[in-house]
């Protein structure tokens, strides 16, 4: 749509860099075979840049082994082979109140079908989760901690490196949700001592939709929950056991991996630390021009110490619904409502049983020009509300 400000980052990063849909394109006229199937050189250069891309993922979260980067469709896929690998009956887990659906109902259907135990722990009034809370929880049948680690909610980055030493002490192993972070706060899993990680392509790596992942360090294993064709050892009865065939299942997205090859190395050419810093440079002028606004309740503002560019507010008296909705057919300003798929962080902000909130998320194409027109929109929508 002409002139749109699109400020909905949160769920899928819009516009991608030219150099994705150029790369997609290009590549899929040229190279479209199945890769590691066949033995033509096409299908082997195929197999080149799936191989590259691995390579690139486990670089980017400091992997040492290409092959544990295993691709899924998203990260609510990679999601569900961890919890449902890494748990069985009679295990217990620990994860936080600020978690997505993809971990949340995974969870849930495990504890109702499977009988396993959960702590779900709550942030503090900063949308923070207190290591400490978490270490009390394990217990000598945990078999995983899973948090995550940008919440698509508030914006806030968990204190990851402490959970996850917390959990090495203790030899738990300790995944986490990149869904938000990835490409947008570095991950080196041996410095943080993350076990397994998921991300999805489509945010902040900046590919696009279908295409996820998940890396597994060295140490840890996932069951198969799944089997199918991996296009090498096709004799065998049983799913390979070996990375990365033990967890892809069937004809990969390689389309997408393109295209999550073009983002990546568009986010090595710009510096993940220079993108965050245009973000944050924006994030922290939202909640400066919001916080001016009598009638405007931000979540866990307080300061951007440990944040992504992702906010959430509501206007006093309103359904969030109604300001999205304002927000787009007034202002052409395209946001989102509602719970964003994380009940509990709205339960916990009080916001459940107002219809969830207003999130804004910023992304690399926004500007400062886009900022302050959805400050004066917001500002307008509360004139407008409280002459009612
Ligand atoms: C924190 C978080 N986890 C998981 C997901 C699921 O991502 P996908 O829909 O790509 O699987 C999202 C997407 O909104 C998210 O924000």
């Amino acid at each position: 749509m002409e002139n749109l400000i699109y400020l909905d980052n949160g769920a899928t990063s819009y516009p991608k860099p030219d150099d994705v849909y150029t790369f997609m394109d290009s590549f899929y006229r040229r190279f479209g075979v199945n890769p590691g199937r066949s033995g033509y050189d096409l299908c082997m250069e195929t197999g080149a840049l799936v191989d590259a891309t691995r390579k690139m993922l486990a670089g980017f979260l400091n992997g040492s082994d290409p092959n544990r980067l295993c691709f899924s469709y998203n990260s609510t896929d990679a999601l569900n082979l961890i919890i449902f690998g890494m748990l069985k009956q009679g295990d217990h887990a620990i994860t936080t109140t600020i978690e997505h659906n993809s971990v949340l109902r995974p969870l849930y259907h495990q504890n109702k079908f499977n009988g396993v135990e959960v702590d779900y722990i709550p942030f503090d009034t900063n949308g923070f989760v207190d290591p400490d809370d978490i270490k009390q929880k394990i217990k000598a049948n945990t078999r995983l901690v899973i948090v995550n680690h940008a919440s698509n909610v508030i914006g806030t980055v968990q204190p990851v490196e402490a959970i996850g030493r917390i959990c090495r002490e203790y030899g738990v192993p300790f995944a986490i949700d990149a869904s938000q972070s990835a490409g947008k706060v570095p991950i080196d899993i041996e410095q943080l001592h993350i076990d397994v990680v998921a991300f999805t392509g489509h945010k902040s790596l900046l590919g696009p939709t279908g295409i996820g992942g998940l890396y597994v360090r060295q140490g840890v294993d996932i069951r198969h929950t799944r089997a199918g064709g991996t296009g090498v050892r096709s004799a065998d009865r049983m799913h390979l056991e070996e990375y990365p065939y033990r967890l892809e299942y069937g004809t990969g997205n390689i389309v997408g991996i393109a295209g999550l090859h073009a983002g990546l190395k568009w986010i090595e050419k710009k510096g993940i630390d220079q993108i965050h810093h245009h973000e944050m440079r924006l994030t922290r002028m939202l909640i400066d021009g919001l916080s001016e606004i009598d009638g405007v309740s931000l979540h866990c503002q307080d300061d951007l110490v440990d944040h992504i560019g992702v906010i959430s507010f509501n206007i006093d008296g309103m359904e969030a619904l109604n300001t999205g909705t304002l927000l787009d057919g007034e202002y052409n300003i395209a946001c989102r409502t509602g719970l964003h798929c994380a009940p509990l962080a709205h339960e916990q902000l009080g916001t459940a049983q107002i219809g969830g909130s207003v999130r804004i998320g910023i992304g690399p194409f926004n500007t400062e020009d886009h900022i302050k027109t959805a400050i004066e929109a917001v500002g307008e929508i509360v004139d407008v509300q409280k002459k009612k």
